[in-house]
């Protein structure tokens, strides 16, 4: 069963595998109404939409759509970091507006990428692809994950900072690449965006609710920070007014992925798995519980 965005999962006795969109809740009740289930197939990488707990109870095998969404991705971020630094947003508007009076030396400045420092949360695929697009716009990388990372730091040159409010601290630049869990949840919560380097931009390709947007509706008003890229929110699809109306801040609609190629290997690896399950054969993609 392939899920229809904004539609909750119906109760079916008679469906033993599901597609669900990352925008679609799976959790212990939906799971509930649907007692043949055997894999929840999740049409995305991040799967906190997915009561993985719960799924385990059930004996339902989860999987989600790594490795084929990371270059769009990566790409997409690239695309938020260059229209923040570039002020993009604000130059379309300008052009739009049948206003503009002609060249000026200072007009619509923006932030040179050669030797900012760009600081990667979250040193995964999505991560490591998006630190080396900016190496190669010349920016130094620097990263916080949980572990060391020998692909970011062979592929992107990256520095691993241990402590995240020197991250924050030192960047020009910080984007955002971590899963959205119980302990990211917020974790750049009022205190952390306000000890963001004055004049930083922030970009966000990972799941709204790791950032606090409220808060960063205010360090952008104040002009704490430049700018911010932001392609995904914490209520998708509401995007809060208050970042929609601010010039300094590119709002999308959650476009991370979406390219032809991408979506359609997403739809592919996430067949291919619900079938190897269906089939009785491990799954290539399985989501595993983590460890408490
Ligand atoms: C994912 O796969 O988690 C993305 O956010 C969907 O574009």
């Amino acid at each position: 069963m392939f899920h229809q965005p904004g539609l909750p999962l119906p109760a079916r006795t008679d469906v033993d595998a599901i597609i669900p969109l990352v925008s679609q809740r799976v959790g212990e009740a939906e799971l509930a109404g649907l007692p043949s289930l055997r894999v929840v197939a999740n049409y995305g990488v991040g799967y906190d939409n997915i009561d993985l707990a719960a799924a385990a109870r059930r004996g339902i095998v989860v999987t989600n759509t790594p490795d084929v969404l990371t270059d769009a991705t990566a790409d997409l971020a690239l695309a938020l970091l260059l229209t923040a630094a570039r002020r993009l947003r604000e130059g379309l508007d300008l052009a739009r507006s049948g206003e503009w009076d002609g060249w000026h030396p200072t007009q619509l400045l923006g932030m040179g990428l050669q030797g900012r420092v760009l600081g990667i949360l979250g040193a995964g695929r999505i991560g490591v692809a998006t630190a080396r697009r900016a190496a190669a716009f010349g920016m130094e990388i620097a990263y916080w994950n949980r572990s060391a990372s020998p692909a970011m730091e062979s592929e992107a040159g990256g520095q691993r900072i241990e402590d995240l409010e020197t991250l924050l601290a030192a960047a020009d630049v910080v984007s955002v690449h971590l899963p959205l869990t119980a302990e990211t949840r917020g974790l750049l919560d009022a205190a952390r965006l306000a000890s963001m380097k004055p004049g930083s931009i922030l970009v966000n390709t990972a799941r709204g609710a790791i950032v606090d947007q409220e808060a960063l509706a205010g360090v952008l008003g104040s002009g704490h920070l430049a700018a911010a890229g932001l392609d995904v929110f914490e209520n998708e699809p509401e995007i809060p007014e208050e970042l929609r109306d601010l010039p300094s801040c590119v709002v999308l609609p959650h476009l991370g992925s979406a390219t032809r190629e991408a979506r359609q290997a997403m739809w592919d690896l996430a067949a291919a798995n619900a079938r190897a399950v269906l089939a009785g054969e491990e799954p290539l993609t399985a989501v595993s519980l983590p460890s408490t």
